[in-house]
């Protein structure tokens, strides 16, 4: 399937700030994180453990990790930040040539075949991205000067007054239904997690807009890297991820090569590790990939890999899975760490699923 041997991801698409709320990684964890964009793995090192295992099942977002990585170590700041795209530049093949020596065969092989999405800059290459791209073009259509009013704002109260008065309008949200219908998700998104796993009751649509709606109430358009890539097709200049700003990328040089990628199936990876092998788990919103046996087998091979005590942190998009019974005794859950995440994450449409993992001794008793 295209979506798991392109690139699917290549911004940023997580709040790094509730990674880090949910995860409290510090020195000495052995961290496991979904690799995606790159960015989660290598914001994780910014609170300094001792390693951190990016796993993904798609040799592409492997490969953009790898990229990423080489560029920061082998190129001055404002270089690198053009390199990846957040800077206009015209020599980003040649750069290709010169980082290459330096790159795992898997990821040259591949960017050898990508020399175009190098060209423009593999920061917005992503399906996603090119996806936002395509839907900031129908926003600036439809509404433009609302949107340019939108991020102009730099007082929370007068936006939240504005979107009330001005923006939440009833045709507004019906373009929110068609945009994120299973339909066009199928034929022009091409990614699973819109439509594969997904109850056939659940509004998406009516859950992003409210998502949207709720999180203009607490930041400023602005300051939201997504609410940016969304409806301007970029990240925000004032809410860059920690990885594109300079003194948070120094910190991420210093540690990179504490990374390792993996390019494998997470549940399979999970099952195979020595028992207890991570104290933090970063898992995404994988169940969006996973029908609900699947994602029991998922929490099974956490609970084996997890070392006692281990924090994780789930992401759930549009599926719904809940622990089964089983395993509740298993995974100690934080509801008003998950509550506060889910309201203040920029990334607006994700439900959380954060806690601890019990010590295997004790999970009978308290289940
Ligand atoms: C869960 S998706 C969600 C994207 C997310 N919003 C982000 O910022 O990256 C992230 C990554 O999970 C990967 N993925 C999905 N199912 C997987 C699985 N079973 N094993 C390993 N990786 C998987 C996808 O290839 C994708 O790169």
């Amino acid at each position: 399937m295209p979506f798991f041997s392109t690139l699917s991801y290549s911004s940023c698409n997580e709040d790094w700030r509730t990674e880090r709320r949910a995860l409290r990684v510090g020195p000495g964890d052995r961290a496991l994180a979904i690799t995606g964009g790159g960015d989660r793995p290598m914001h994780l090192l910014l609170d300094d453990p001792a390693s951190v295992t990016a796993v993904d099942a798609n040799p592409a977002q492997s490969a953009l990790l790898a990229l990423k990585l080489a560029a920061l170590q082998a190129l001055p700041f404002d270089e690198y930040a053009a390199f990846l795209g957040l800077e206009p530049a015209t020599d980003r093949v040649a750069r290709l040539e010169a980082l290459r020596p330096g790159l795992p065969d898997d990821a040259a092989g591949f960017f050898d075949r990508e020399r175009a999405a190098v060209a423009r800059g593999v920061l917005y290459a992503g399906r996603w991205e090119r996806h936002y791209a395509r839907v900031a073009r129908v926003g600036r259509a439809l509404r433009g000067a609302s949107i340019r009013r939108l991020f102009a704002f730099d007082d929370l109260d007068a936006q939240r007054a504005w979107v009330h008065e001005v923006w939440d309008r009833g045709w507004w949200r019906l373009v929110f239904d068609a945009m994120c219908s299973r339909t066009l998700s199928r034929m022009v998104l091409r990614d699973p997690a819109f439509y594969a796993h997904v109850d056939p009751d659940f509004d998406i649509g009516a859950y992003v807009y409210e998502g949207m709606r709720a999180s203009l109430g607490r930041h400023l358009a602005r300051e939201n890297f997504m609410l940016s890539l969304v409806l301007l097709g970029r990240l925000a200049a004032e809410d860059l991820p920690p990885y594109l700003v300079r003194e948070h990328a120094a910190t991420i040089r210093a540690r990179a090569s504490r990374i390792a990628r993996v390019t494998a199936d997470l549940v399979t990876f999970l099952e195979q590790v020595p028992p207890a092998s991570f104290t933090r788990l970063s898992l995404s919103d994988v169940p969006s990939y996973l029908d609900a046996s699947t994602f029991e087998r998922l929490l099974a091979a956490v609970a084996r890999a997890a070392a006692p005590g281990a924090r994780f942190c789930i992401r759930l998009f549009l599926t719904s899975h809940e622990i089964p019974e089983r395993l509740q005794g298993t995974f100690v859950r934080e509801p008003a760490l998950e509550e506060e995440l889910r309201a203040d994450d920029r990334a607006f449409a994700y439900r959380f699923l954060v806690g601890t993992v019990r010590p295997s001794e004790t999970r009978g008793a308290a289940a």
